[in-house]
């Protein structure tokens, strides 16, 4: 049987932020009659493939905290149904502040929810309101303090790198956030996206050289406190990395349901891009060999040449390009033994560029 994951996509909000551009939507749905239609897709490609043993599940977005924990518990149910699911399963679920109500983290915790990952996204009241965030910073603080209560495996996402952020101010938002005792904090850049309300505004990130400052002080703070970074957005308290999206930097598959979901899914010995409604579309030897590559890189640890073997069928030394490679070695951008290959600090802030060269 192979391992797989499943991600449950809920793409609507209760507001759009002017910095995102996920797929989601504000808009009242009859939110049973979707669930209804989740419960039916997951039938559908159990019916393609019931070759999967299933570790780890998702629901990410939009905000599906927006789902109703009954509704989470269906879903819950109809995959252990379906499925044979390991018996520690990874549930994880993605929440925001401003869906907080009544016992709403006991309930999904009730629901079988065991992972929770809070959209934060500052500790300042001033980058709350920069952000166009409908949560108020108190708000923040007592959902972080009733879900690290509730769930031991938790965590929290910032944004940094706001235009005007200087480094004093970060510093203090990290420590901050050490101080609460979240296992797993993501930590994200804040990039101008296109086509969104702050792209149209006109608003710049951080230059270069700030991003690069923050990154590394993010780095040194949170090593202080006992976190490892994993990723290049991810650090955890050693065994709390974010089992789900391992999978998919390490290159399993995985079940995609909900309208903006994509997925990894093999039928037979193909592998699939699959997305709403019930799309296939059949990825290429070559074209898989780059996406392994670039969500491998991701990895502070790098690519495990072995995982590569089995989650790709071709070697990656055989697909990359070895005269480009031996270059970016002796520039100090990459190391590469019998193992792994992986990225060093300074190649870490040049992951495009490495790409571009590294790949057939
Ligand atoms: C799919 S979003 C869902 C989170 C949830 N809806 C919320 O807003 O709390 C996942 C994360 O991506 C990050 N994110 C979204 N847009 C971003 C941007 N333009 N720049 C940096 N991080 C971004 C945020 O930290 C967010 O928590
Ligand atoms: S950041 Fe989160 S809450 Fe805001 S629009 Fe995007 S998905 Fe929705």
């Amino acid at each position: 049987m192979k391992r797989a994951g499943i991600y449950i996509h809920w793409p609507y909000c209760k507001s759009k932020c002017p910095y995102c551009d996920f797929f989601s939507r504000v808009a009242k749905v009859d939110q049973d009659e979707l669930i209804k239609s989740y419960l039916d897709d997951l039938i559908y490609y159990r019916n393609l493939n019931n070759n999967y043993h299933i570790s780890t599940i998702f629901f990410g977005g939009g905000t599906p905290s927006l789902i109703s924990p009954q509704n989470i518990e269906k879903i819950i149910d109809k995959i252990t149904s379906l499925w044979h699911c390991s018996e520690n399963m990874e549930i994880s679920l993605e929440a925001n502040p401003n869906t907080n109500h009544d016992n709403l983290f006991s309930d999904l915790k009730q629901a079988g929810i065991n992972r929770l990952s809070l959209g934060v996204q500052s500790l300042n009241k001033n980058d709350l309101k920069f952000l166009g965030r409908t949560h108020s910073l108190e708000q923040a603080v007592s959902s972080i303090e009733q879900v690290v209560k509730t769930f031991d495996n938790n965590s929290m996402d910032l944004i940094y790198a706001l235009p005007y952020q200087t480094a004093r101010d970060w510093k203090q938002q990290l420590e901050q956030a050490c101080q609460f005792g979240f296992k797993h904090l993501s930590l994200y850049q804040l990039t101008i996206e296109e086509n969104t309300v702050f792209a149209k505004r006109g608003i710049n990130g951080a230059s270069d050289e700030v991003c690069q400052e923050l990154y590394s002080l993010s780095e040194d703070v949170l090593s202080s406190h006992g976190y490892n970074r994993y990723e290049v957005s991810n650090y955890a308290q050693s065994g709390f990395e974010c089992r789900h999206n391992l999978g998919y930097w390490e290159g399993f598959d995985y079940i995609g349901i909900g309208n903006g979901a994509v997925g990894r899914f093999h039928i037979g010995k193909n592998i699939y891009n699959t997305f709403y409604p019930r799309q296939q579309e059949l990825i290429t030897p070559h074209e898989r060999a780059e996406e392994l590559l670039i969500m491998g890189l991701r990895l502070k640890k790098g690519i495990n040449k072995k995982l590569f073997r089995k989650n790709c069928g071709s070697e990656l030394d055989e697909c990359t390009n070895q005269e480009n490679l031996q270059k970016l070695i002796r520039s100090g951008l990459i190391t590469n033994t019998e193992t792994s290959l992986k990225t060093t600090a300074k190649g870490n802030f040049l992951l495009n560029y490495l790409i571009e060269n590294l790949v057939k």
